[in-house]
């Protein structure tokens, strides 16, 4: 499964990847309304520290809009997944840039029919947003497991991106079904590296350290 950091922060991401755990970015608006910078500029310092996808939304919402935008988009860097939202808009805008070899990320998918028609327009990526899933009592996973099993029926080469992850246990979770990618909040790609037992045994491990003859 790889690892993708949910975040346009800078700091984060380059902590994340000199860490060597990350393989990919995934940035939203609301992601990138809070580093106050322009997108483009944002997008550069993105690609100029990490080497794998680096996904990046259109804001508009007709098909015109989003195709002008997902060209401009994959222009910055051939890096770039172009994030388009699961409308009837997206879903012609993802099959006619995948066309043109520009890859596609299927954005906010909450239901496993969303996902077959995500699959269909040849996007690289849908996205299932889990955490907001979850938040409103539905059980995210659960459309996880489904998309796994229905790709994997069909032989759908669009790859499972677990989004809206809110905590380890999702992480596992994600693992265990057999997603491609997990995108993280930088604060739980730190509560995985974590173990209470580790920091202590670390503890004793260098007091006792100290009794050694030098
Ligand atoms: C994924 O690409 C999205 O940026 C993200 O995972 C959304 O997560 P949220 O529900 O925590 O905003």
């Amino acid at each position: 499964m790889k690892i993708f950091v949910d975040t346009a922060n800078i700091e984060e991401i380059r902590q994340a990847w000199e860490w060597g755990l990350i393989e990919g970015v995934t940035t939203n608006p609301s992601l990138v309304s809070k580093e106050g910078k322009r997108f483009s500029d944002v997008l550069d310092d993105i690609c100029d520290i990490v080497d794998g996808p680096v996904n990046a939304e259109v804001v508009s919402t007709d098909y015109e809009g989003m195709m002008r935008e997902g060209r401009e988009l994959a222009k910055i860097n051939r890096r770039i997944v172009v994030k388009v939202p699961m409308t009837a808009e997206g879903l012609m805008a993802s099959k006619s840039l995948s066309s043109e070899c520009i890859r596609t990320n299927m954005t906010l998918v909450f239901s496993s029919n969303q996902a077959i028609l995500a699959a269909k327009t040849g996007a690289a990526y849908v996205s299932p947003f889990i955490g907001r899933l979850d938040d409103i009592g539905n059980e995210g996973m659960q459309i996880v497991r489904e998309i796994s099993q229905i790709y994997r029926n069909y032989g759908f080469r669009t790859e499972i991106l677990v989004a809206s992850v809110r905590n380890p246990i999702h992480v596992l979770e994600a693992a265990k079904l057999g997603a491609d990618v997990v995108t993280l909040p930088f604060g739980v790609l730190k509560q995985m590296m974590r173990h209470s037992l580790t920091d202590a045994g670390l503890e004793r491990f260098l007091k006792d350290w100290e009794k050694v003859p030098r």
